[in-house]
């Protein structure tokens, strides 16, 4: 490890120098190495740390490897989760350079507007490196919160990037006083998977206007103590 994660200022190095806000959260976790050798297993220490991120920190979307190849496909079927065949297995990561719907300025672009309407920007980083993003809108309406982003770099996943940043939504959505928080999830695997690992479970019924904004999408919620 090149600098002391635990002293003041190492965010504000890693970016770009600038005086950053707060919200430390640290996630240590071991993840186990496959070896061609099953019996020599190698654990490695990660540190990841969630920061509460500035407006014009959504520029790192464009650092954000979203490509996933897809295996497992979902859809809810008389209220139930029912796998279904695959539509595209190779997800590609957002166009750097267009503006369709599928390119890192229109991901900007919606990040943008709900942070200047309130919503926070959280940057999950290993060590150094920005490795994921979220954006929780605290009080979406009244007692819910809605986690309306989060992406975690292909390189950087299953180390529990997502599992900070989503600890640190719940922490904001609890302080903002919300019962319950919101997701309208991609229907792939990992997605699902990830949230139905947090607690989440099918909302019923799913909230009208995020339904129908992503109709495809799986929408879930948890219950916040
Ligand atoms: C979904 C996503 C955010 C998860 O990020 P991540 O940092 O890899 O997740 P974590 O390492 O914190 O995983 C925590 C737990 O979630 C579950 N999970 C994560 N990825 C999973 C997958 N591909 N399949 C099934 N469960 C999964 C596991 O239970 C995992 O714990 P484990 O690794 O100890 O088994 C990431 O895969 C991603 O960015 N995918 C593409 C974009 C996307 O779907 N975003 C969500 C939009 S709503």
């Amino acid at each position: 490890m090149s600098a002391d994660p635990s002293s003041a200022g190492y965010f504000g190095r890693a970016l770009c120098g600038r005086g950053r806000l707060y919200e430390g959260r640290v996630l240590l976790r071991d993840f186990a190495h496959d070896s061609r050798d099953s019996s020599a297993i190698s654990r490695t220490l990660v540190l990841m740390r969630v920061r509460r991120l500035l407006a014009d920190d959504v520029s790192l979307i464009a650092t954000i490897d979203r490509s996933e190849h897809v295996d497992v496909q979902y859809r809810v079927i008389d209220g139930r989760l029912t796998e279904q065949p695959v539509a595209m297995s190779e997800i590609p990561t957002w166009d750097p350079t267009g503006s369709g719907p599928h390119s890192v300025a229109a991901q900007v672009d919606f990040c943008t507007s709900l942070i200047a309407d309130g919503a926070v920007l959280l940057g999950a980083f290993d060590e150094e490196k920005p490795v994921g993003l979220a954006v929780v809108d605290r009080s979406f309406e009244a007692r819910l919160a809605w986690l309306a982003f989060l992406h975690v770099s292909r390189p950087h996943r299953r180390r529990g990037a997502a599992r900070a940043l989503w600890a640190a939504a719940v922490d904001l959505a609890l302080a903002a006083g919300a019962k319950a928080i919101y997701v309208s999830a991609v229907p792939t695997g990992s997605a699902v998977g990830f949230y139905l690992r947090q607690g989440c479970r099918l909302a019923d019924p799913a909230h009208p206007a995020l339904y129908a904004k992503e109709p495809e999408d799986i929408h879930l919620v948890r219950s916040l103590p």
